[in-house]
């Protein structure tokens, strides 16, 4: 186990720098994959929201009535999540299914994945966004390179505490870094659920609000399978990558706590930002008339 002194961060922030240098030090014990039985609390919804195939798969569905929606029992501090998803196909216009983790009280922290549902043949609008401490407005808007509704595909984020990923199918989409040494509040000391839902947004998802939901084709419906978190369980206080009990658990286990983008991640987020980013609020001038936000200096790529 490689040695973590406090000198090598910051010791001004006490409990949270302590707890990063538990983090990396400590053995690992990772919540992980995959039963919806166990992982997810259905939420909301009536009978809208189904758990099926013993766990192995999740169904959400918007009628008229009601949307649905799940959230996990656990929470998390720091984690690499994935999770596939099968969109709404055909008409989901005015149709949002939202995936995201996110803490809870007022000065949240969140990271969103947001798919915004369009006309049968139209593009779906991946929108991300990242709040901490209550403080959001960082909105990336992607369009997709395959149809979504097709088949499953893998919608991931990575959450150390030095960066989060965003990545779909293994590719990296959007790296937000912690820029604390120039001021902005990062995500790193509020734990996070996950949540999902499915529910009508025909007020603003698609094209701004123009198209409005078909309610001839409802019931519409988002599928969930292979829920994967290797991730930091907070509970009561604690993490459980704090915890030296574990055995079976090891270090390579843990290579997401300090992961980075190499230069073919680099490459590969660069191609997605050339080729299907829609909207980007660090090129936003006219929206911050006082000027960028201070992260936007330092984005890996804009
Ligand atoms: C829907 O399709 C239009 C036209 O292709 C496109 O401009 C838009 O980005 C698509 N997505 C949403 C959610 O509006």
């Amino acid at each position: 186990m490689a040695s973590c002194s406090c000198s090598s961060f910051s010791c001004t922030r006490g409990p949270s720098v302590l707890l990063v240098c538990l983090l990396a030090t400590a053995a690992f014990m990772v919540a992980n994959a995959g039963n919806f039985n166990q992982d997810i609390d259905i939420t909301w919804g009536d009978g809208r929201a189904k758990i099926l195939n013993d766990g192995q798969l999740l169904t959400l569905t918007l009628d008229k009535a009601s949307g649905s929606g799940f959230q996990s029992k656990n929470e998390y501090l720091f984690g690499k999540i994935d999770m596939q998803l099968k969109l709404v196909s055909g008409n989901s216009a005015g149709t949002v299914t939202a995936y995201y983790l996110s803490s809870q009280g007022t000065n949240h922290d969140e990271i969103d994945f947001e798919f915004l549902g369009n006309l049968t043949g139209e593009p779906y609008i991946l929108h991300t966004n990242v709040f901490s401490q209550g403080k959001g407005n960082r909105e990336q808007q992607f369009h997709l390179w395959f149809d979504p509704t097709a088949d499953f595909h893998t919608y991931s984020i990575l959450w150390n505490p030095q960066r989060i990923i965003f990545s779909v199918d293994g590719r990296p989409i959007r790296e937000f870094k912690n820029s604390e040494s120039i001021g902005v509040p990062y995500p790193k000391s509020q734990a996070m659920r996950i949540y999902s839902s499915l529910w009508n947004a025909d007020d603003w998802a698609t094209r701004g609000g123009l198209v409005k939901t078909d309610w001839t084709h409802a019931p519409f419906t988002a599928t969930y399978q292979n829920f994967n978190a290797d991730a930091c369980v907070w509970s009561s206080g604690a993490s459980s990558c704090s915890s030296q009990s574990t055995t079976s658990a090891s270090a390579n286990n843990a290579a997401w706590l300090s992961q980075e983008l190499d230069s073919t991640d680099l490459e590969r987020m660069k191609w997605v930002q050339n080729n299907y980013m829609i909207y980007n609020y660090c090129m936003d001038i006219k929206r911050f008339p006082q000027g960028l936000p201070s992260e936007c200096a330092i984005a890996s790529i804009s």
